[in-house]
């Protein structure tokens, strides 16, 4: 089932939210951190840059069929081959992925779903001993220009208490200098 809350506005209006490539390098997705999984790839604002500054694959799930050939068409013109974009509910089919492979997860503007420990239980399994999960999302502020209702909007203690409980432990949290409307926060499976 796609999360609540979980649509975007066009694209063009999307990415004036985000220096990608600077929130990926503070958030740590970056280098050697291994295979990397997106939850919920939407317009693979993040998926591209990503997959261009690591030297592993890119697994990019989304339920929306129309994100994935977007992502997909995206990853092919720009000749960028460790993308592989899906097709898939990862809340009521999980991520595909064996246990322990992935060396970074990210949690883009997805927290706010109905069952985000859940989620973040099906984050830990498929990250390897070490590995990141990169937490990113709306502050909590009326005066956002987007992002969910606030009684659904989780703040990073929110955040970081659900990831605890599923067995992540905290790493910092990210002020991020080059976005005005997000918080980031990194936790790591010990
Ligand atoms: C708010 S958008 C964020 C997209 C991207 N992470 C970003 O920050 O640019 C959330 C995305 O998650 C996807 N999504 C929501 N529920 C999902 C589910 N159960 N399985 C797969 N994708 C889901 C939505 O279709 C949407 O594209």
């Amino acid at each position: 089932m796609k999360g609540r809350e979980s649509g975007m506005p066009v694209e063009q209006v999307w990415t004036t939210f985000f220096d990608p490539r600077c929130i990926l390098e503070h958030m740590g997705c970056t280098g050697t951190c291994g295979d990397v999984i997106e939850f919920g790839c939407g317009y693979g604002t993040f998926t591209l840059p990503a997959a261009s500054m690591i030297e592993g694959n890119v697994f990019a799930l989304d339920i929306e069929p129309g994100m994935v050939a977007e992502t997909t068409r995206k990853a092919r013109e720009a000749g960028l081959h460790n993308v592989f974009p899906e097709v898939r509910d990862f809340m009521a089919r999980g991520c595909g992925l064996p246990d322990d492979s992935a060396g970074y997860a990210m949690l883009f503007n997805i927290l706010h779903i109905e069952n985000p420990v859940g989620l973040l239980r099906e984050t830990y399994r498929v990250l390897r001993p070490g590995g990141l999960a990169g937490i990113l999302h709306w502050i909590h502020d009326p005066q956002t220009p987007r992002g969910p209702a606030l009684d659904i909007r989780p703040t990073p203690a929110q955040c970081r208490a659900w990831a605890e409980t599923a067995g992540f432990e905290f790493v910092r949290d990210e002020a991020l200098c080059c976005c005005a409307w997000h918080f980031g926060l990194v936790m790591r499976k010990p």
